[in-house]
């Protein structure tokens, strides 16, 4: 295994804060010319859009407007309904693992008051919800029987957003693996994934009726890296070779679930989600763009690759190694299942990466509170024209993209997250010069609709539209949320 396999951005990992001039996006050069769009190269094209008011950016008229979240993240009520435990219960519940030992325990309280939830989002003007759902509120030791209690709370969301006119999209697994399927090996065991397929089509079965668009894993590569090989999130491994042989059990289990799907013979859409780093190379010699190649193929390609062409990137697959587990863990007819047609695919995008010719990275743009994101929007065309141009012109939402701001309530009651508006403007402006260039995208979630529990780093970075004063559990509007309403009524930034 090479040094770059270990050297990966991390995320919250220290990056070296090498000082360099911008450079041109390689990547996106390629792309532009090869969708004939305009030059992203030009310094006045690429501020323009976001910085003109009146040039006002129109998006296409049924465009899906709205946010994101994820079940441990905003829900709480850990204990109730019978759900089981999952990795992170056990995980943030484990001194030194998470911020001030923050947990997800209550976090936004969401399971109690969902109903409120909804109506804020309707007064946001939302047209789509990307939400997940537990496993262990469904299946509490993450197999057998449906536990009717759980499903009957995601069955009144998806009620409750119906009646308010949003349309629900949900993902199978935001990374709360059950306890006890973690004890049998979690991940690195091969049958999770077939315990995986078991529970999406339990899911299906309940909610199948009623959800248009399905997600089965969100980001495979962070549970890899973050869960894996940092081991900074659960389970908190730190793995290398057992890192890439979870990898093909994520990517396995969302082929399974694809085709669970599909044996249901029902109209709803089905997809993954990948969080999406565009790799450029730090200069341009041979060796940096060399190492920026193999960069991607970890970063991107071993997922894209799989899912939607059928084979693992030849050159990841040599870096591992002919006796990597990941590669003695490939069985024949896994990648056709992997490969399973899918509806489209759901892209998180929030920093670029800038590979060294030594394999390492450097900031390039500034960070924001989280140190992993370099905020670069022109990453966002980059990669949206990137995939269309590579994987063929497969429907594409965009899931996440966001940026945590040192929010703060002031006694008027307002929240004044500006940096936070500056950001999400860009980005759209990015992701709509993507659809004029002819990228299929059909929706944009803001991640997140609410403050919630940030992972390791617990509830001390804000990444909502709508703050959360944890001890009243009030919510507020934040300025960008006002802002964002507005993009949404005129359907135009
Ligand atoms: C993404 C996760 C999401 C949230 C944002 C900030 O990687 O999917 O849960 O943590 O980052």
């Amino acid at each position: 295994m090479s040094i770059l396999t270990r050297r990966h951005l991390l995320r919250h990992a220290a990056l070296s804060a090498t000082a360099a001039t911008p450079a041109g996006a390689a990547l996106g050069t390629t792309v532009v010319a090869a969708l004939g769009g305009c030059q992203p190269g030009d310094p006045a094209d690429r501020t323009a859009t976001a910085s003109d008011p009146a040039a006002r950016l129109s998006f296409p008229p049924d465009f899906g407007w709205g946010a994101a979240t994820s079940a441990y993240q905003i829900e709480g009520a850990a204990k109730e309904d019978g759900r089981g435990e999952s990795v992170w219960d056990t995980f943030s519940r484990t001194p030194g693992r998470t911020r001030n030992g923050d947990t997800g325990d209550v976090a936004a309280d969401h399971y109690h008051r969902y109903d409120d939830d909804l109506d804020l989002m309707r007064d946001l003007g939302l047209r789509s919800y990307r939400f997940s759902i537990s496993w262990p509120r469904i299946q509490p030791d993450g197999t057998g029987a449906a536990n009717q209690r759980g499903l009957d709370f995601y069955r009144r969301l998806v009620d409750g957003l119906h009646e308010r006119g949003i349309a629900p999209m949900a993902t199978l697994f935001h990374w709360d693996l059950p306890q006890t399927l973690q004890d049998a090996g979690g991940w690195e065991s091969r049958d999770v994934a077939y315990r995986f397929a078991d529970y999406a089509a339990t899911v299906f079965a309940a909610l199948g009726d009623r959800v248009p668009v399905w997600l089965t894993i969100n980001e495979p590569k962070t549970v890899v890296q973050n869960g894996y090989l940092s081991g900074h999130h659960a389970p908190g491994r730190q793995d290398p070779d057992a890192a890439y042989l979870v990898a093909h059990h994520l990517q396995l289990a969302h082929g399974l679930a694809v085709r669970a799907l599909r044996a249901t013979g029902g109209t709803g859409r089905i997809g993954p989600a990948f969080n999406l780093h565009p790799c450029y190379p730090a200069d341009d010699s041979p060796a940096a763009t060399g190492a920026a190649r193999l960069y991607d193929g970890y970063e991107n390609r071993l997922y894209l690759d799989s899912a939607l062409t059928g084979s693992y990137p030849e050159d990841v697959l040599a870096d591992l190694g002919p006796d990597s587990q990941m590669v003695r863990g490939i069985r024949d007819g896994d990648l056709k299942i992997i490969s399973s047609p899918i509806d489209l695919l759901a892209v998180q995008y929030y920093t670029p990466i800038y590979v060294t010719a030594s394999g390492g990275t450097e900031r390039r743009w500034p960070t924001s509170e989280a140190e992993w994101q370099q905020i670069y929007p022109d990453g966002m065309y980059d990669m949206l024209t990137r995939v269309t141009r590579d994987y063929g012109p497969i429907p594409l939402t965009v899931t996440e993209n966001g940026l945590p701001t040192p929010d703060v309530l002031a006694d008027d009651g307002t929240v004044d997250d500006a940096g936070r508006v500056t950001f999400l403007r860009d980005h759209l402006a990015a992701a709509h010069r993507a659809i004029t260039d002819g990228v299929p995208l059909e929706s944009f979630h803001v991640w997140s609709l609410l403050d919630n529990f940030e992972w390791a780093e617990g509830y001390e970075q804000r990444w909502g539209l709508i703050y959360v004063d944890y001890p009243t559990q009030r919510r507020v509007f934040k300025r960008s949320a006002h802002w964002y309403r507005k993009v949404i009524a005129d359907n135009a930034l």
